[in-house]
């Protein structure tokens, strides 16, 4: 199947308007070759200037691209360095300073254009500037269009630990156009998709079927954008059920407390999908030592993982005591341990009392990790 050829005819143009899930009135605008349509989504904001932030790599594929969608309308193209060890305070300190010097406003619009980081640090950094001015988050990645657009999780990494420092924030709007994805690696597109897996494995419901499918496929017979419009859907199901993430949205975190921690320490080496692919095995393992999982099932979800080619070896560099010391500044830890979410079974998520987040003994935790060391 050539893929390319079946999007131009069954996309083309066309986009559909979700609405967001904290804020119903800030749609989400989604589809294939649309960014046509940026500068009159734009219009109907009357900024006085845009500030395009984006991280190095996409300003030099997109920078020109975008700055020619906003016409007339004056606009600025600021960057930080790619890598999640950017996802500092200093860098929106840094980024505050450029867009100021270049006369940010209270009425300017700030674009953030890029994968997570630049969604994250962007938004973050319109909600401080002036104590809050409009955003809009045009993703550029997979796990962009599919996950973080649909977060209204701002924030940077401090003290060792994940997201620590943020803010709930709404875009005004978001524009996610597929057509993005034919430059994005394959190696950047399977980690977007372990999330797209995990997302699978907590609801199982016919997504779970259509991601075996779609996994049995080489990744360039895979129509990318049914497959971004899919995953977005399922995680929209998820959000609009819980928008603050409390009860039911806690399961997107599935995975993220062993993947937060080995994300952080391998100082931009592994991208975040990779690192939550690994944290779901290690969860999995955990709900197996506990009894929580049955064989069975342990079974089903480890296959079902190991379908995509992404390593489950945490690197080398990063050791057990410091995967112990980064576990405990997990970002949704309530009391002095950190916790997990597991799965009882596919599609099946382990609570005690209603409460989805389980502690697990440090015996347990070091056991389960051990097979993954390199
Ligand atoms: N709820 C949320 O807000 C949420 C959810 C998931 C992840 N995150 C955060 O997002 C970050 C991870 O996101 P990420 O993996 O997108 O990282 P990223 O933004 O650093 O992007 C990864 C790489 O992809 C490149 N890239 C992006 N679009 C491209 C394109 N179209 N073509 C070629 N290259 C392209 C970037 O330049 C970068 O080098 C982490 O900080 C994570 O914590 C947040």
């Amino acid at each position: 199947m050539n893929s390319n050829k079946v999007l131009k005819l069954k996309h083309y143009n066309r986009s559909d308007a979700y609405e967001s899930c904290l804020s119903p009135s800030k749609p989400i605008y989604f589809g294939h070759n649309i960014l046509h349509h940026l500068e009159s989504h734009v219009a109907t904001l009357n900024p006085d200037k845009v500030f395009i932030i984006t991280d190095t790599n996409v300003a030099k594929l997109y920078g020109d691209t975008i700055k020619a969608q906003l016409l007339n309308r004056p606009n600025h193209l600021v960057t930080f360095n790619a890598g999640d060890q950017n996802k500092t305070l200093q860098t929106i300190e840094t980024l505050a300073e450029k867009v100021l010097e270049a006369g940010c406003s209270k009425n300017s619009l700030i674009l953030n254009l890029g994968g997570g980081l630049a969604m994250n640090l962007g938004g973050m950094l319109a909600s401080l500037l002036y104590r809050g001015i409009r955003f809009i988050h045009v993703p550029t990645n997979f796990i962009g269009q599919t996950d973080v657009v649909l977060s209204n999780k701002q924030g940077v990494n401090t003290f060792g630990g994940k997201n620590l420092l943020g803010m709930y924030s709404s875009p005004e709007f978001s524009l996610v156009d597929t057509s993005f994805l034919q430059t994005e690696s394959k190696r950047s597109k399977f980690a977007g998709i372990a999330e797209s897996m995990k997302n699978a494995l907590i609801l199982k419901s016919d997504f779970y079927a259509y991601m075996k499918k779609v996994l049995k496929s080489s990744i360039n017979d895979v129509d990318m954008h049914e497959l971004a419009k899919k995953t977005f859907e399922q995680k929209l199901s998820i959000c609009k059920r819980d928008p603050t993430e409390k009860q039911l949205g806690l399961s997107l975190e599935y995975g993220h407390t062993i993947g937060h921690a080995i994300e952080i320490l391998s100082k931009g080496d592994l991208l975040h999908g990779e690192a939550v692919y690994i944290g779901m095995h290690i969860s999995a393992e955990i709900a197996l030592q506990l009894g929580i999982m049955n064989q069975s099932d342990f079974k089903e979800h480890q296959a079902f993982l190991k379908s995509i080619k992404i390593s489950s070896k945490i690197p080398k560099s990063i050791t057990m005591d410091k995967i112990l010391i980064a576990i405990q500044k997990d970002n949704k830890k309530t009391g002095s341990q950190p916790a997990f979410i597991l799965l009882k079974g596919l599609g099946e998520l382990h609570q005690i009392g209603g409460q989805l987040q389980t502690m697990v003994p440090k015996k347990i935790i070091e056991d389960c990790i051990r097979p993954y060391l390199s």
